[in-house]
């Protein structure tokens, strides 16, 4: 089977890498390249050169960003040619109409590699959907955020020093945002839900990251017998759904915890199965390129994911409510309780309650932390 590949970075470069070292079938027959790196007869500048060339059967897309991203996985399906992506931004955005123009043209799309790098995250959830319902899922599915919060952990390093570890072990981009902010885990989560709850997920959920989170914030939680993680997490009940990212406090004898370096460990729940947890590496080259393999493998047996929005799950925010623990200098949330080390507890609210009550403390605070706690 020829593929076509858009992107050729860390990640497109892994798929190379592994289609070479021999995986039969497959075979990188162009590659979308600046003009200025068009070294190989292969590559081309212009992507009419790839959607016009009939031969061609998939289109790998690992260039990331919205566009021209959307743009070319859009004309890719309307020529009838499937896709394999591993652009979280631009499936969490547009999953709903690239699922349309695939149906709508004989093409399938495929986007393991979103979500979990090379964890087959996606294809364990829709497992689990052919018996079960998910009833839940959670999961550290951000390795930068992970290293920053074992080394802080392990080293008892602040917050700054770790980043900048992160950064230059290529872990972490030189903007950082994306990943300690929680967008990337929203962008996962959002995939996530889609796939698990059978909803095309537009909703704007609350989403929290680990930016203001310091050594004492974790020392406090260590002495409650707990650690902190940035969870993606969604729940469905009765024709309902919740998703939220937010820092979480975890037992410190559970498996999230242990959760060394960049590793991803993401969960989820049915009625017969019960939980299963899947875990590995979420990033990184051949980990990332490994998952667009198996989905080209797929591809070229003819097993096609099934995408299906049409239940209309509503969205329910009190699905996903708890009791959080906030530090903030001069805030004091009503009906809150001092929980010691400058925290209050906040008792029962929803995730979006508590994204709105995190932004009135930051306006006091703009160091303000907070954690939910189940
Ligand atoms: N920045 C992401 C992470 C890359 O750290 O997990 C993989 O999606």
């Amino acid at each position: 089977m020829k593929i076509a590949l858009l992107g050729h970075g860390t990640v497109g470069r892994g798929v190379v890498d592994i289609i070479d070292s021999g995986t039969g079938a497959l075979e990188v027959s162009r590659i979308l390249e600046l003009p200025q790196f068009c070294n190989e007869a292969r590559m081309t500048s212009n992507f009419d050169d790839i959607v016009e060339d009939d031969e061609i059967d998939a289109v790998v897309e690992a260039m990331g960003g919205l566009e021209p991203a959307h743009g070319y996985i859009v004309r890719a399906l309307e020529a009838g040619k499937s896709v394999v992506t591993s652009n979280k931004a631009v499936v969490a955005e547009f999953f709903e109409e690239f699922v349309d123009a695939a149906r709508a043209n004989g093409a399938s799309l495929f986007i393991e590699a979103t979500t979990g790098g090379g964890i087959p995250w996606i294809a364990g959830l829709m497992k689990v959907r052919r018996v079960d319902e998910v009833s839940s899922f959670s999961g550290i599915m951000n390795g930068t955020t992970n290293y920053i919060v074992d080394q802080m952990s392990r080293s008892g390093a602040e917050f700054g020093a770790v980043l900048e570890r992160a950064q230059g072990l290529g872990y972490a981009e030189r903007d950082p945002s994306a990943d300690i902010d929680g967008i990337d885990v929203k962008n996962k989560t959002i995939i996530s839900a889609s796939v698990a709850f059978d909803v095309a997920c537009t909703h704007d959920l609350p989403v929290s990251g680990i930016r203001n989170l310091t050594k004492a914030d974790l020392e406090f939680f260590a002495s409650r017998g707990q650690s902190v993680r940035l969870l993606g997490k969604g729940v469905q009940e009765l024709g309902s759904y919740a998703v939220a990212v937010e820092p979480t406090a975890v037992d410190a004898r559970s498996m999230e915890a242990a959760v060394p370096d960049n590793f991803n460990l993401l969960s989820c729940e049915g009625a017969t199965i019960g939980p299963l947890k899947f875990y590995g590496q979420g990033a990184g080259s051949l980990p990332t390129g490994n998952a667009m393999v198996q989905d080209l493998l797929d591809l070229a047996a003819g097993v096609r994911p099934i995408y299906d929005f049409s239940r209309g799950l509503a969205y329910d925010p009190t699905l996903l409510s708890g009791d959080y623990l906030i530090r903030a200098a001069g805030f004091e949330p009503s009906g809150a309780e001092p929980a010691g080390a400058g925290y209050h507890r906040v008792p029962d609210i929803t995730a979006e309650q508590a994204r709105s009550l995190l932004d009135e403390a930051l306006s006091v605070d703009p160091t303000a932390f907070m954690a939910a706690i189940g």
